[in-house]
This record gives C-alpha cells, structure tokens and sequence, in this order.
C-alpha cells in the first residue's frame, strides 16, 4: 500500500545559469556524485516503496527528461501538469489517482532537489510515519532542527516536553518573516518544514474537502477519468483553473490534524549556490570545485563549476561563484546569491 509522488516541476531560477526553464536543476548533477538529483530522489525512495508505485510529478514540457532519466519510471507513472499551479493542486490531483488505484494506499510526497545525508536515518523515519499515517487520520511532516531565522522555510511548533517519538503539531506556520523566525528559534519550540509529507490518501483528500472545498470539487469532478479515458482532457480543460497556491498554505496552515517527527537524518534543500558550496567537499582554500581543473592563488570560499571539466586560472578571488555553462559565464558575489534568479529573465535565452 506504499506509494510516493516526487514534486519536479519547479525551475531553481537561483541556480541560474545551469538551472534554466528548459533544464532545471532536479535534472542536474548538482553535487557532482554522478547522478542527477531526480535519480537520487527516486533510489532513495526506492528503499522502502515499490518502484511501479513511484509517480512523478512535473510540467509537460519535462516529460522527456523525466523518462530519459528514469528509465524504471512507466509514462503512466508521470504525472502531467498542463500549467503551474504551485504544489497543492499537483498533489491533490496526484492523490485522486493513487486514491482511485488503491483507496488504502499511504503516500510520501517528497521535493526532487534536496541532499539528504544518512539514508537508512532517512528510511526509518519516513517508515515510522508511514506505519502511523497508515493507522490515523494524521498528516505527517519530517522536522529539521533550525540553525538560523531562514525566512523561506515553513516553521513547525511543537511542545518540547512532548516525550512522544511522534509530535502533535501546534502550529504550522509557512515562511514567516525575519522578527518572526527570530521569535521562533529562540523559544526552541520549533523545526524547520523539510517539505516530505506522509499521509493516507484518505486523510489527505479529507483535508483538501474541508480547507480548499473548490480546489476539490474541481478535481473531484474528473475522477471518473482517472487512470482510463478521457484524463488528459479533462486535466487539460481544467487544470489551469485551480488556484496557484503551495501544499503548506493550502492545507498544512489550517489543519489540526499534522504530527512531526523530528528527523534523525541530514537535510538541505539545495536552494542557493551558497547552500550547494556548503553541503560540497572543499580544498584547502575553502573553494569547492565541481567539473573543472583549478589553477589558483590567493583564492577562497568560492564554488567553481564548469560544464565540460574546463580549465580555470584565478588570482585573488573570495567568496564568489564562478558558474560556466554552455554561453554564459556567471561571475558573482556569493552573499549576493538570492538576486540570482532575476537574471533567468533578464539575460536572452540562448
Ligand atoms: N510538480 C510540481 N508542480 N512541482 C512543483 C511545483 C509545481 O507547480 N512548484 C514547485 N514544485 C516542486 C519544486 O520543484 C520543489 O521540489 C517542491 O515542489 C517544493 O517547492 P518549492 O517552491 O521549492 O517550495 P519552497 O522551498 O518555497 O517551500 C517548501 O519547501 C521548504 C523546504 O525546502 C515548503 O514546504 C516549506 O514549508 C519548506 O520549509
Ligand atoms: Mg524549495
């Protein structure tokens, strides 16, 4: 009864320009072990959930990379959004297909792009919370202590004294700003959101019908559809009308329902060039270089990457990124690292 769904139609516009709307990063090789963090993600899950019970859940235009990718992954195991919506609608609509496969299945919906460190940790916490999902109507949240007020994650409130190995959720409370996330580190009574989600399709069906009665009504009205004739569409027709709204403002705010499990494994979700230098292994200079040869002087703290293992000369340089990738050169401060993005639209795609 154990299915995943694996969320892969973002475009890590911060990881411009080897990210890009064509070749987003979760198709990327980002840590240069070999693999692509889409691969990664589908072997890690692999452990516990039957591969034919893996979905893949992305935008038309990566059906291709998908497939090439995953060569274990079926067409009818890729999900297709004909529009970006945001998370929720994609999960929703995801969960009246396992739904309607398997009204007893349980349900991991996991990011495509983040590093996760100690897996069998990882396996063993996503099992427990499968066991309870299973049993309750809960909706199960993976916790990551916090380390500073990031203000681009979702905070999980919870009582410390709580000596369960599974945590009722107080609050979930969805990118807060930076007084609030400095409020919530220091009571010590929260953990970051590490955007996995576990939970039976029931339970989560349930919750869409009580906290986004028109996003499931929507869906609802082609289930007959799903998994045979006439899905495609349906989706089509109607899958641009659902409201553009994540998974975490849509339901995980307002249920009273969300439990967390404190994670026992490593986490990062990869976000930033700078979350990538962090999570790589580095030279004596503190520079991480991925697919290049380095000649270097007084050189620090910088991420150097190349396309084609090219070779890079630098003198006196701290605390940049340096990106080459097919035409474009990206030279760039790393404490600069969020204004990234805004090049995905500035610069003329090649
Ligand atoms: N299929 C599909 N369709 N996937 C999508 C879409 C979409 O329209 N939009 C985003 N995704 C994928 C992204 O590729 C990513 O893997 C995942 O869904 C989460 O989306 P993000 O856009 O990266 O969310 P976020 O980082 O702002 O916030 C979420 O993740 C944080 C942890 O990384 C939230 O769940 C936060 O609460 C959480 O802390
Ligand atoms: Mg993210």
């Amino acid at each position: 009864n154990y299915y995943a769904v694996i969320m892969a139609g973002g475009v890590g516009s911060r990881f411009w320009p080897v990210s890009t709307e064509q070749f987003p990063k979760q198709f990327h090789d980002m840590l240069g072990t070999g693999e692509t963090l889409i691969q990664k993600t589908f072997s890690r899950l692999a452990k516990l959930i039957p591969h034919e019970n893996i979905f893949i859940l992305t935008n038309e235009k990566y059906n291709d990379l998908v497939l090439e990718q995953l060569p274990q992954v079926k067409q009818d195991q890729v999900v297709l959004e004909p529009a970006m919506r945001n998370t929720a609608p994609c999960i929703l609509y995801a969960s009246l297909k396992i739904k309607k496969l398997n009204p007893d299945a349980v349900m991991v919906v996991a990011p495509s792009d983040h590093w996760i460190e100690n897996e069998d940790a990882f396996v063993d916490n996503l099992s427990h919370s499968f066991d309870y999902a299973e049993k309750e109507n809960v909706l199960m949240t993976l916790g990551i202590q916090p380390t500073f007020p990031n203000t681009g994650y979702g905070y999980i409130e919870y009582n410390k004294t709580d000596i369960n190995a599974i945590k009722k959720v107080l609050h979930f409370r969805e990118k807060p700003d930076y007084e609030t996330a400095k409020t919530f580190l220091s009571s010590g009574n929260f953990l970051w959101n590490a955007g996995i989600f576990i939970w039976s399709v029931k339970s989560v069906t349930t919750a869409f019908q009580k906290f986004q009665p028109s996003m499931y009504a929507l869906f609802e009205s082609g289930y007959d559809t799903y998994n045979a004739q006439g899905e495609e569409a349906f989706i089509d027709e109607n899958y641009v009308k659902a409201d553009n709204i994540s998974i975490d403002y849509a339901v995980m705010e307002s249920a009273d329902n969300v439990y967390v499990i404190p994670a026992t494994f490593g986490w990062n979700d990869l976000g930033t060039w700078g979350s990538l230098y962090d999570k790589l292994d580095k030279d004596e200079n503190s520079n991480a270089v991925v697919n290049a040869k380095v000649f270097m002087e007084n050189t620090t703290n910088n991420i150097i990457r190349t396309d084609k293992g090219k070779t890079v000369v630098i003198d006196g340089l701290d605390n940049f990124i340096v990106v080459d990738r097919g035409d474009i050169l990206l030279i760039y401060p790393k404490d600069k690292e969020q204004e990234i993005k805004k090049f995905m639209t500035i610069v003329p795609k090649q």
